[in-house]
């Protein structure tokens, strides 16, 4: 019982020091000194073996209990530190919710990759896929396969990039439009097919309305009943989507192109004031597409019997439809990158169009 005075002491002056401590640190180096291996209180704990028995249980008891009860007093005051901190750091890290935002100048969507992806949204919903081809083709893809052989007057309008000729002397194109597209599906894929293929083409001509490089988005269907009335009523779809507007009127006019069977391009009504297009008003027309049944010989060429399947075709100018929708009058500026052209026209990077949302 002679220790007691002793570790009452001990309790007191260890208990002071914890309260007076200041940080975590200092509680540490308190912990050690009271319990770590040579701390003052194990210290005692190893001295109980030298003592008498029944002196030895008493001292072991109060021992005990000092080492729980600074224990816990360390534990408490530790939490203590801990809230105490968090307050500070809430006190000085206050966001003030009522400051102007900082004004974030970010990019913008260019019109072209916006229209890009208003058409492969309407097209998704009506249950076509996205297909892709590659910039640089074979003669054969571009050209033979799609029903234009060589001396063909077609391969003239195109105005085409040839590349130098390789080992065998055949010489590479860069594609003069998307129709290749159709050949590479048909070899992939079986009936029924269902796909766009929006991409880049390249024709040596530029003026006002025509760019070295400039979009097309290829429409492919092929199974083995569509028939011209799936055609018309799947680009009134698209049209009346693509416009926002329910009022259009289509025109059909019997074209020709060597890939189609019948062929036709497709008007659509519109009104000009002042200069301004508006689209789905109006007695005017205004030709928006190049559209047919898919032509035998392309079917043969795509690996498919015509006897079996049969389809539509079409295909549209991306950057055309573009600046009808957006009111843009020159097809250069498309790629002039002209930074104050594409805040003007550009769109908003958070606003993804869809149909749900809303497409423009
Ligand atoms: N390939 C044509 C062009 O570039 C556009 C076209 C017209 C594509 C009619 C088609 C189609 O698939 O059926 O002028």
């Amino acid at each position: 019982m002679a220790e007691q005075p002793d570790i009452e002491q001990l309790q007191t002056t260890l208990l002071a020091e914890i309260t007076a401590a200041g940080d975590d640190n200092v509680l540490e180096q308190i912990r050690i000194g009271a319990l770590g291996k040579k701390g003052s209180i194990s210290a005692r704990m190893k001295g109980l073996g030298a003592m008498a028995p029944d002196e030895r249980k008493a001292a072991g008891q109060s021992l005990n209990a000092l080492k729980s009860v600074i224990a816990d007093a360390i534990a408490a005051r530790r939490d203590e530190l801990q809230a105490a901190a968090l307050e500070e750091r809430l006190l000085t890290e206050i966001v003030d919710v009522t400051l102007p935002h900082r004004p974030v100048q970010t990019g913008s969507i260019h019109p072209v990759s916006q229209v890009w992806e208003e058409v492969v949204q309407i097209f998704g919903d009506l249950g076509f896929s996205v297909a892709e081809g590659s910039h640089i083709e074979s003669d054969w893809y571009n050209f033979g396969a799609l029903n234009i052989p060589d001396e063909h007057p077609a391969r003239q309008e195109h105005d085409t990039f040839y590349f130098n000729p390789g080992p065998d002397g055949s010489r590479k194109v860069l594609r003069t439009h998307t129709s290749p597209v159709q050949i590479h599906t048909m070899e992939k894929s079986q009936p029924p097919i269902r796909i766009i293929a929006p991409g880049r083409t390249f024709r040596c001509d530029s003026d006002q309305t025509h760019t070295p490089m400039f979009h097309q988005i290829e429409g492919l269907v092929l199974d083995e009943t569509t028939h011209l009335g799936n055609l018309k009523w799947c680009l009134l779809e698209f049209c009346k989507a693509f416009f926002e507007t329910d009022e259009v009127k289509m025109r059909f006019r019997s074209s020709h192109f060597p890939f189609t069977e019948p062929s036709m391009e497709v008007d659509i009504n519109c009104s000009w004031q002042d200069g301004q297009v508006k689209i789905g008003v109006g007695d005017d027309w205004l030709e928006i597409l190049g559209s047919g049944m898919v032509h035998p010989n392309v079917i043969r060429a795509g690996g498919h019997d015509p006897d079996k399947v049969q389809g539509f075709a079409f295909g549209l100018g991306l950057d055309r439809i573009a600046m009808l929708k957006y009111g843009i009058p020159d097809l250069r500026a498309f790629f002039e990158t002209d930074l104050r052209w594409l805040r003007h026209y550009g769109f908003s990077t958070l606003n993804v169009p869809t149909l749900a949302g809303g497409l423009s």
